[in-house]
Formats: structure tokens, sequence, C-alpha cells
């Protein structure tokens, strides 16, 4: 009989050992799942399998580590993939920072009307005399106007990107107000740098005169004339033009640098910074938008007399008595003052003398 030889022990040992092995291979995944019931908040429900890239993603994302991960790419923020704070700066934009810049423009425009309601239009004593003295030149004049429509425009357009969405979406429709969005940013790129030279242009030409004097204390410490009886007394400009004045320069070159650092992202700006300067932007423009729409109304309906002197460039001396009294001293002093048939030659219209609109029966 032939006897079967003995299977060695060390074989023995050995097939169980792969034969180990290769049971622990196959049970080991499932048994990863099966200890994988916790819901990821990222996971649509019901899915409960582990993301093998999910520790990539989180270093990817960087939430809790602000580092730089490593590009062959040689630019700014190259190694950041994402900017975690693209996310918070998005919200506060269309939430807070729109929002609150929709309720500045509403507010203001209710405290001007209600200001006019109650104070009404600022009326010169005895009203106007017809006699004229002049007050700026066509230079300063066309300095003015280049700042001011150039500012208005950009506004505007400023304004069509910040709220355009839940203001015209709703009346023209998304594609309308695609056209709209895109027309205005291009607009807004090309125009702005036109804002910082009539800004340089109304520095150089109405600095000197918007230099703050003793007396301006006393129009601050009377209300500008709005409490109690009178004008306060003035000089050239009062303290409120020369607070506007500084305004429109210091906000203006705020509002000018930052868009220009918006504008052309080629000087090793990231994304924090274009973020940040988004924000300062936008809350500078919001400021100064809010208050031009107080200089506009003072400007022209809300005081008489004054809008003559910006476009003709002469103002009646009675409103230059009433509102610079200073100044108006010293045209009467010099003898600047021209009849009304002569203003009316100067700049070329013809105003009927009282005596002749009488005859004439008018
Ligand atoms: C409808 C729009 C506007 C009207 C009717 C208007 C009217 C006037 C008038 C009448 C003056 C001269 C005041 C005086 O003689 O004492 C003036 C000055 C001035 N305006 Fe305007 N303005 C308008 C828009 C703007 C805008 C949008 C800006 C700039 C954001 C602006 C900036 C200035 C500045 C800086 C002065 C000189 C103030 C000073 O030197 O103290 N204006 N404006
Ligand atoms: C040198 C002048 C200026 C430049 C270069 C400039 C540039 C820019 C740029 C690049 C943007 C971002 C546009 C986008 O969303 O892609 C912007 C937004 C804006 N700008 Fe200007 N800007 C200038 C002046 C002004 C002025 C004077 C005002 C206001 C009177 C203004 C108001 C705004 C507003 C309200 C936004 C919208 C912000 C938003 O959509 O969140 N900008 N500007």
């Amino acid at each position: 009989m032939l006897s079967k030889p003995p299977v060695p022990a060390g074989l023995v040992i050995l097939l169980a050992l792969l034969l180990a092995v290769s049971l622990l291979a196959l049970a080991l995944p499932h048994a990863a799942s099966a200890q994988v019931p916790q819901k990821h908040p990222d996971f649509p429900e019901g899915v409960s399998a582990i993301n093998p890239g999910a520790d990539l993603w989180r270093d990817v994302r960087q939430r809790d580590l602000p580092t730089a991960g490593i590009s062959q790419v040689r630019q700014v923020d190259s190694g950041i993939l994402i900017n975690v704070h693209g996310d918070r700066w998005a919200r506060f934009r269309m939430t807070s920072l729109a929002q609150y810049s929709g309720y500045a423009l509403a507010a203001i425009f209710v405290i001007v009307v209600a200001f006019y309601a109650i104070r009404g239009r600022i009326l010169i004593e005895g009203g106007l005399s017809g006699n004229m003295v002049r007050r700026f030149s066509d230079y300063e004049r066309v300095v003015h106007w280049t700042l001011a429509i150039v500012f208005l425009f950009l506004a505007l357009t400023g304004l069509v990107l910040l709220l355009g969405r839940p203001l015209l979406i709703p009346l023209f429709g998304k594609e309308i107000f695609g056209l709209i969005a895109s027309a205005s940013k291009e607009g807004h790129n090309l125009f702005g740098p036109l804002f910082l030279v009539s800004l340089v242009m109304m520095l150089i030409s109405f600095g000197r005169r918007n230099i703050y004097e003793k007396g301006d204390m006393r129009w601050l410490l009377k209300g500008g004339g709005l409490i109690g009886d009178g004008h306060v007394s003035g000089g050239f400009f009062n303290m409120g033009e020369k607070t506007w004045y500084w305004m429109v320069i210091l906000i203006g070159f705020v509002i000018a640098i930052s868009g220009l650092i918006l504008v052309s992202p080629n000087f090793g700006q990231g994304r924090v910074v274009m973020e940040v300067t988004h924000v300062i932007h936008t809350a500078s423009a919001m400021l100064l938008i809010v208050v031009s729409v107080g200089h506009m109304y003072l400007g022209s309906l809300g005081s008489e007399g004054a809008l003559e002197g910006m476009k003709t460039g002469y103002v009646d001396i009675n409103w230059a008595d009433a509102h610079h009294d200073r100044w108006g001293k010293a045209c009467h002093a010099q003898d600047l003052i021209v009849s009304a048939d002569e203003y009316a030659r100067l700049i070329g219209t013809r105003t009927v003398p009282a005596d002749e609109a009488v005859e004439q029966g008018k």
C-alpha cells in the first residue's frame, strides 16, 4: 500500500497565512464601508461613502491653514486653488453692502424731500436785484461740470452693477438687464480714469479758495443758517461748501485709487486685496453719492440764485450779500457789480426792462 507522503508543516503554515491575508484583503474594504454610517454634511441624502479625495480637497480649500500650495505657475495667488474668503466677500456684497447702499440712497431722498417740504426753498430777503457780479470763470465752470457729469455717469453705472439685479431684472427681464449691466461695466471701466483727471483739475482750480479761515467756525456753530433766522457770515465759499469740497477731493481720491486697483489687476494685487479694495471703493462711492444728492439739491432747486453762478458765471449781488457777505462786501468795495442790461449783453441774451415790458403789455 502506498502511503501518502506527509505534507510538510511549513507548507501548511504558509498556505494558511496566504489564505488569511487574502481573506483579510477581501474583508477590509467592506469593514471600512460598514464603519461609515456617519452622514457627511456635503453628501446628498442616503449617500454615505467616504470620498477618497476628501482629505485632498480639504487641503485644497485650506479652511484651517491659510498657506499657499506649490504650483508650477508663477503668478500671484497661483498656489491657492480656492480662495476661502471669496464666499464671505460675495455674500457680504450681495447682502449687507448692496442692501445698506439701497437704504442710504432711499434715506437721502426722503431727507431732501422732507427738508423741501418743511423749510421750502431758501429765498433771498428782498428778492433778486438783477445786478450781477462775476463768480466763476468759464474754465472753472467747465471743471465743475466735467467733474459732475463724470461723477454722475460713474455713479449711475456703478449703481446698476450694485443694485441692478433686484431693481432692473423685474422691470426689463434678464436679457435686457444683461445688456445694460455689461454696457455699464465697460462704460464704468473706460470713463473711470477721467474722474481722477477732473479731480486733479478741481483740486488745482478751487483748492486755494477752500482753505478754512477763522470766521468759518461761526458758520458751523449756527448750523449753516439752518438754525435760527438770517444768513450766517461767509467768505467766497462758506464752511459747508468747503467741507463738501474737501470731501469730494479726499473721498474722491480714495474712490479713484481703489477703482484703478480694481480695473487693472496686473500689479501683483491678489484676490483678498481685490476684495477689500472693492468694499472700500463701493462704500466710499456710496458715501459721496449720498452727500452729492444734498449738494445737487442746494445748488439748484433748494437755494434761490445759486445755480446761476455755475450756469453763467455770474450771481446776483443780493445772493452774494446774503450767502457770502464778506465776499459781497469786497465786490461792492471794488465796484465789480454789473447792471442787469450789461449782464444780459455779456451773456448774449436781452432782458426786457420793466417799463418796456409794461408798454409791450407783457
Ligand atoms: C445737478 C448737479 C449739480 C448742481 C446743480 C451743482 C451746482 C453747484 C453750484 C451752484 C456750485 C457753486 C456754489 C457757489 O457758488 O458757492 C457748485 C459747486 C461745486 N460743486 Fe456742484 N453741482 C452739481 C453736481 C456736482 C457733483 C456731482 C459734484 C461732484 C461730486 C459737484 C461738486 C462741486 C464742487 C466740488 C463745488 C465747489 C465747492 C467749493 O469749492 O467749495 N457738483 N455746484
Ligand atoms: C477712477 C475712477 C474709477 C474707476 C477706475 C472705477 C472702477 C471700478 C471697477 C473696476 C469696478 C468693479 C466693476 C465690476 O464689477 O467689474 C467698480 C465698481 C463700482 N464703482 Fe467704480 N470706479 C471709479 C470711480 C467711481 C465713482 C466716482 C463712483 C461713484 C460715484 C463709483 C462707483 C462704483 C460702484 C457703486 C461700483 C459697484 C460695486 C459693485 O458692483 O459691487 N466708481 N468701479
